[in-house]
């Protein structure tokens, strides 16, 4: 019985699957750039375009919350109060396309070519939304939905959810559910399925260096007064010691120290030297010395500098000392360090190491918590399962480097566990240029989909 409803909602995917595909060209032809200004419509007919389809699909109560900033797109269907509730995240808001001038094709006009699909936000994640959709509409077409499911699909997580949080406190009744499933994230290989079961954190700054008020001739001042650009890169070049590590005071104070048999686990997943170079195309592989590339994307902290500005950049040479230089310095955190205690470390090493002879600004753009979530979180097992009847194996569990802060507020202001999962992978170039998705990879996270709401509440019941 169980089986026979999971393949009518399979060949129902695979009959709708060109028309489906139509619709998540279209949703990801709306550019809802949330950090830009001029793409606010953008943004509203995204998050309109999301209330539509999942009215069609059958999804109850849709609508757009207004935020401070951008829409909340909120759905349910609830079947029986005694059943379990599935609260599915998903964000309708993409990173900027720039630099432009190295896509291969307009980046919000979608183009198949061969098992990719081409596009800002085909994977991150409109992709990976379309795929919770598709499954969803598979089964509610075909067979009795045995679980309650609500949607929240927010148009921040781009810029770091900063309403998310209110709105989680203010309608706790609305999203109460069991489980969290948040499929943002990335699986290692196309044959290696995967759940991430713990997420770095993030602190993210502006530091802005001002020196003499207007540009400087350097012949005439060079000796004299301190140049803003050598000053921002002295304390830039400061926050690594020759071991790769962060020498902000107190920095890896809070880090939670992984066991020998996490280590030992997380070693055979296979994310060595070999898999970075070769996706990066870098001749060698930095950071931190003493601990393997996957602890040091995973279970420790980094530094980078995201930005940097100064003087005279254009072609050219033009002779000055700069008024002013600016660097966007992030990191990434993990359990259990604090986004606004590393702003303390960070403006303590600030006014230890920057010269009295320039002024300083510290801007803190946005922070996320790190996550690590609760082993037998409910229906862990059953995803599980749905990920190993869809590839034949079972899925590797790995520590993503990326945040997703959305899985701590969750926790935070409802309680609940999300469990952590995608469709993507790691050459799909979100962030970048040429962003793409792979096709096959999506199908079977359709598939796994369907197999893991359908099994779900005969999980719960055994
Ligand atoms: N989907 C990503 C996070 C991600 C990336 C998870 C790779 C797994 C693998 C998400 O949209 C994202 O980019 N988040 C931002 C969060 C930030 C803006 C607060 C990030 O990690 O930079
Ligand atoms: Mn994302």
């Amino acid at each position: 019985m169980e089986t026979k409803n999971i393949d009518h909602a399979l060949n129902y995917y695979q009959d709708h699957y060109d028309d489906l595909q139509k619709e998540l060209c279209d949703f990801i032809s709306i550019p809802s750039i949330s950090t830009s200004e001029s793409h606010k419509q953008a943004i509203q007919n995204a998050a309109a375009f999301l209330v539509d389809k999942l009215a069609k699909i059958g999804i109850e109560n849709t609508k757009a919350y207004p935020t401070e900033r951008h829409p909340i797109v909120y759905g349910e269907k609830l079947v029986d109060s005694n059943k379990p509730t599935i609260l599915i995240y998903g964000h309708y808001d993409v990173q900027p396309p720039d630099p432009i001038d190295l896509w291969k094709f307009p980046p919000f006009e979608p183009k198949v070519i061969g098992d990719y699909l081409y596009a800002r936000g085909a994977s991150d994640m409109k992709g990976r939304v379309w795929a919770t959709f598709s499954a969803l509409q598979s089964i509610i077409a075909t067979t009795e939905l045995p679980v309650n499911v609500k949607f929240l699909i927010e148009g921040e997580e781009e810029i770091g959810s900063p309403n998310l949080a209110a709105f989680l406190n203010e309608h706790k009744s609305l999203l109460a559910c069991d489980i969290v499933i948040n499929p943002d994230a990335d699986m290692l290989a196309p044959d290696k399925p995967t759940i991430i079961y713990a997420l770095r954190g993030l602190a993210y700054f502006e530091l802005r260096i001002f020196g003499p008020s207007a540009d400087l001739h350097s012949g005439i001042f060079g000796g004299v007064i301190d140049n803003p650009a050598n000053v921002l890169s002295h304390v830039i070049a400061g926050m690594h010691d020759n071991q790769g590590r962060v020498t902000l005071p107190g920095f890896y104070d809070e880090v939670r120290v992984i066991s020998d048999e996490e280590s030992k686990q997380l070693s055979m997943i296979g994310m060595d030297d070999v898999f970075f170079t070769s996706i990066t195309g870098v001749p060698a592989l930095g950071g931190e010395k003493n601990y393997p590339p996957v602890e040091r994307v995973g279970a420790r902290p980094t530094l980078d500098v995201n930005g940097l500005y100064s003087g005279y950049i254009d072609k050219g040479a033009k002779t000055i000392i700069p008024a002013y230089a600016m660097a966007k310095i992030s990191t990434r955190l993990v359990p259990d360090q604090d986004p606004e205690k590393i702003q303390s470390s960070l403006r303590a090493y600030l006014e230890n190491k920057v010269p009295a002879t320039v002024r300083w600004e510290l801007d803190f753009l946005s922070g996320a918590h790190p996550y690590i979530a609760e082993e037998n979180a409910p229906g862990m097992d059953s995803f599980v399962e749905a990920l190993s009847a869809t590839w034949g194996k079972q899925p590797l569990w790995k520590r993503e480097g990326g945040s997703i802060p959305v899985a701590t507020s969750m926790k935070t202001y409802l309680g609940v566990d999300s469990i952590l999962t995608g469709f993507g992978l790691p050459d799909d170039q979100i962030h970048s240029p040429n962003e793409r998705l792979h096709l096959p990879t999506h199908q079977k996270g359709v598939e796994a989909l369907i197999r893991f709401f359908l099994g779900f509440s005969t999980a719960k019941e055994i």
